[in-house]
């Protein structure tokens, strides 16, 4: 399974837990840095003397700091055998600081069965309806996350279980349950992203999100590629006319009573990108299995939307396709048709994220009229270049929109960063022969992440949108904190916040 580590919120005390591992929490502190003891279950003298050392002058020793995520690690025998014992820096136990701290825990606990920790106990971690205790909770799911295909997948097997001493009251329950509903929802995007495209095609994909949303309580609906034809998605059609694993658009409704607004959101899947005829060359090809991170991401908050009692109607659109080679791929200079209507002349065929989006885009806008509309693409090389892979780039037509989502980054972890949509880069996808081209063609330096963004403003008929361009921060070359080696769902906790974090998703409160 994805996620290995189960978390349990236990009431007693660490020295009456069967723990295989202990976790102090060790704060910043005002002066310097301070180890937590609450819960240990030991008067503090009696726990001095268990230790090597009084604990003041093991985190000395160790020259800890109490910044988020340190560790450091001894035995000790705290009443039932030796045990592992942990110094586990919380920082100032903000969410964030709890969130990397709940990560380098499990991480440090790779191996074991079962650990235990009084971090719940921390007057912090249940300020603001246990923030900090859920991303505590989120943190450690996720670095407990592995994906692998082989016989005998390398390394240590993950944490079994991490008990949280103390969580045991109706709000810290709830806390650690939502950290859970977030993580299970970036774990099954993951999964989709990691899964290799030879068993991921377009069909496949569109199966799991039906399948998805038969469990989360969603209503479902997928168009074939008849289906497709009949109704003019013709750029969907076209990006996926080189392919024999034909394209596929599902659409996903959640609907809560008396709803508190409606929000579309939309997720490229491309399930492979091999460039088209405009082929990519193999080292830039080899990871584009991850090209349908967005619809994974939408995805993935779909399936959490219902857990956590999300007031606002959302609907998902995933337009899938395979982006291929064949002598019936489509060609640089062809003219297509999209569902609004308009014609694009492709003269990129490696630019398909943004053809199949715009189909998706003038559904919603013809047939939707939601109060928002986000979307989530692994759209751009260029994305990556100005940001690295620890920034999302976020384009907006919106002010509030924008700072919700903003805000909402804050939050989850997830940094993103707003990039204009400079007008003047606009003229460069004039076409003279159809009216638009799917790339630019002037002199502007190529703004690629930007040109981009002006393309997909084009088909959103005028609604408050952002774009997210999530193909720098969404892959990981490592296992590292909240993150492990492959796809890593960026953006599946920050929607989950701004659609669930008790805060109007647009403007003063959507209508
Ligand atoms: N899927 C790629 C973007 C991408 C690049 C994602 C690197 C993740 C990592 C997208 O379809 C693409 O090929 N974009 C082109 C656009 C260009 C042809 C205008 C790019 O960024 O090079
Ligand atoms: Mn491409
Ligand atoms: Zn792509």
């Amino acid at each position: 399974m994805p996620i290995a580590t189960e978390i349990r919120p236990v009431p007693g005390s660490l020295t009456d837990s069967a723990a295989d591992l202990v976790a102090l929490p060790v704060s910043r502190g005002d002066e310097a840095p301070i180890a937590a003891t609450a819960g240990a279950g030991l008067d503090p003298a009696e726990l001095d003397a268990r230790l090597p050392a009084p604990v003041a002058a093991l985190v000395a020793h160790y020259e800890l700091t109490g910044n988020p995520g340190e560790v450091a690690q001894f035995p000790a025998d705290l009443g039932a055998g030796l045990v592992r014992v942990v110094l586990l820096g919380v920082g100032d136990a903000t969410p964030g600081d709890l969130r990397k701290a709940g990560a380098a825990l499990v991480r440090a606990a790779k191996g074991r069965t079962t650990a235990a920790t009084g971090v719940a106990l921390l007057e912090k971690a249940s300020e603001g309806g246990g923030a900090g205790l859920a991303a505590f909770a989120e943190g450690a799911l996720l670095a407990s996350y592995r994906f692998s295909l082989a016989s005998a997948p390398a390394g240590a097997e993950p944490l079994q279980a991490l008990e949280l001493v103390g969580a045991t009251s109706q709000t810290a329950a709830a806390a650690v349950a939502r950290g859970e509903t977030v993580a299970q929802a970036t774990g099954l995007a993951r999964d989709l992203i990691n899964t290799p495209s030879l068993e991921k095609d377009p069909a496949w994909l569109a199966a799991r999100a039906v399948q998805t949303a038969s469990t989360a309580g969603l209503e479902s609906e997928v168009w074939d590629e008849a289906a497709l034809k009949r109704d003019g998605f013709g750029a969907i059609l076209a990006v996926g006319a080189g392919s024999d694993r034909p394209p596929r658009l599902v659409r996903l409704d959640y609907r809560p009573e008396n709803p508190a607004g409606h929000v579309v959101l939309v997720g490229k899947g491309i399930t492979f990108d091999t460039g088209g005829l405009s082929l990519k060359p193999n080292d830039n090809m080899k990871l584009m299995k991850t090209d349908m991170s967005g619809a994974a991401v939408v995805l993935g908050a779909m399936s959490a939307l219902a857990g956590l009692g999300t007031e606002v109607a959302v609907t998902a659109l995933l337009p899938i396709a395979e982006n291929s080679v064949s002598g019936s791929a489509v060609r640089p200079g062809d003219v297509i048709t999209a569902y609004d209507g308009r014609t694009i002349e492709v003269l990129n065929t490696d630019a398909e994220g943004r053809l199949v989006m715009a189909d998706a885009f003038g559904y919603a806008a013809a047939r939707l009229a939601p109060d928002a509309l986000v979307d989530v693409a692994t759209l751009t090389g260029a994305a990556k270049v100005a940001l690295g892979t620890g920034t999302g780039a976020l384009y907006s037509s919106d002010e509030s929109l924008a700072g919700a989502l903003a805000e909402a980054a804050e939050r989850s972890g997830e940094p993103v960063w707003r990039l204009p949509l400079t007008e003047e880069y606009r003229e460069v996808l004039d076409s003279r022969v159809a009216d638009l081209a799917n790339v630019g063609n002037g002199d502007f330096g190529r703004p690629g992440a930007t040109e981009a963004a002006l393309f997909l403003r084009e088909f959103t008929g005028g609604l408050p949108w952002a774009h997210l361009d999530i193909a720098g921060p969404g892959r990981s070359s490592s296992d590292e904190g909240v993150l492990s080696k492959g796809g890593t769902a960026f953006s599946t906790r920050l929607l989950l916040h701004w659609l669930s974090g008790g805060e109007p998703v647009v403007g003063g409160g959507a209508a």
